[in-house]
């Protein structure tokens, strides 16, 4: 069955085939057949609709991951001084040289590894479309791309996109850790991309030095690439980040993503950067000049003023955060919900189970409802669920709505 349909200014109709509505103003039309969507898993996201939720209810909203609390003033009014300086107009499609110089200072401060801002820095509008542009970079049409369940919602629909099959390998509760054996078995010559997360969401779970290493020696022996999703680096709170740019064997073959926003508390200016090998950072580039082509560019420019201002910002947040998830704990002792405590992330993950055998995803409804706190259940970010009892609860909030939450959560 043939279906034409007419776009007209404000006006949009479909029709059977052969009949065309006299529009008087310009259209455009094409013909095709019964759409068929070329991402028949992606629906809804369940942070937007928990989020939802949560606003409608009037509930506190831990389900979503970002800060109730403000950036740093100076960020923010340098933000507002950049675009009543003018600086409007495009950036360099590579980002703004001062912050990539920015960047690689901080690098070569928290990670020891220099970095070259010419030809290894990208700044991108969001770790997600650095990300995104990685993996259309890289895979081709029935490459295979290992990733780890629970993952990130956009990983696997950027591998569909692509024409890649994602090969996902479950993390087994409730350490959620690689299982190397099971890694092996799915490692073939079509394997083209691993993509890792650590700090991970929704774990909150560190990949160990040993496991960056384990992976290196994989990579060389199967010669494939890593896409390593760092974006909460500096929300490490026992020990220290490791990311990718510090293990040899890794280095060489990998995309790290980081995301401005979640280091500055400023998740909706969308701004982060990648760092790779020049050979790859400028095949990352070739995709990503016509994904978004630039980040915002007064936004760049208030990051560099910031990160130029106060290199030393990111020590303190493993600091703040862990006294976060802390008061949150504290204040959940005595409720009926057991925890392993979270190692990194914005992150905490509660096991139910000592309180019922209910669905997660619609426990995470009731509660909302009925408790008044929102939080995200750990289904949906499998493509084979388990049988799970946890739910992930975002500590990146004051300490009085953490201690509210909680309180409400006793009463369970
Ligand atoms: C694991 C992970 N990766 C990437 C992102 C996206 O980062 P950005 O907002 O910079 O696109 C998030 C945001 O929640 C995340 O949790």
């Amino acid at each position: 069955m043939c279906v034409v349909t007419v776009s007209s200014v404000g006006q949009t109709k479909t029709l059977c085939k052969g009949y065309l509505a006299c529009a008087n103003v310009a259209f455009c039309f094409w013909i095709h057949g019964v759409l068929k969507t070329k991402l028949p898993k992606v629906g809804t996201t369940i942070f937007t609709t928990m989020s939802a939720l949560a606003q409608q209810t009037g509930a506190l909203n831990l389900s979503q991951g970002f800060p109730d609390f403000e950036a740093p003033q100076a960020l923010r009014e340098a933000l507002g001084r950049h675009a009543m300086a003018g600086n409007n107009q495009y950036a360099p499609m590579a980002g703004l040289l001062r912050l990539r110089e920015a960047v690689a200072s901080s690098v070569l401060l928290h990670r020891g590894v220099a970095v070259d801002p010419e030809t290894e820095i990208s700044i991108v509008p969001g770790a997600t479309e650095g990300i995104f542009c990685c993996v259309q970079a890289l895979v081709r049409p029935g490459d295979e791309v290992i990733m780890f369940d629970p993952a990130y919602d956009s990983y696997e629909p950027a591998v569909d996109l692509a024409g890649g099959r994602a090969i996902r390998l479950p993390l087994p509760a409730p350490e959620f850790q690689i299982d190397w054996d099971r890694f092996e078995q799915a490692l073939s010559n079509k394997t083209r991309l691993v993509m890792i997360n650590s700090p991970h969401n929704p774990c909150g779970t560190n990949l160990e030095p040993e496991a960056l290493q384990r992976l290196a020696e994989f990579a060389e022996r199967y010669d494939f690439y890593v896409c390593s999703d760092e974006v909460y680096e500096h929300l490490v709170f026992d020990g220290s980040h490791r990311s990718v740019l510090q293990v040899p064997g890794l280095r060489e073959r990998s995309f790290a993503h980081f995301s401005f926003g979640k280091t500055f508390s400023v998740t909706g200016w969308k701004t982060g950067y990648c760092i790779a090998p020049a050979d790859l950072t400028a095949e990352l580039r070739k995709v990503h000049q016509y994904v978004a082509f630039v980040a915002v560019t007064p936004v760049q420019h208030a990051l560099a003023d910031f990160m130029e201002a106060e290199p030393n910002y990111a020590f303190q947040l493993a600091d703040e955060y862990r006294h976060r998830r802390d008061v949150f704990l504290n204040a959940l002792k005595g409720s009926r919900f057991t925890w392993t405590p979270s190692q990194g992330s914005f992150f905490q993950l509660l096991d139910y189970s000592a309180i019922t055998d209910e669905p997660d995803t619609i426990l995470c409804q009731r509660w909302t409802k009925e408790y008044g706190v929102a939080s995200i259940p750990l289904t949906p970010f499998y493509e084979t669920p388990p049988k799970s009892s946890y739910l992930r609860f975002c500590f990146a909030k004051t300490d009085s709505v953490l201690q509210e939450a909680a309180k409400r959560l006793c009463a369970i």
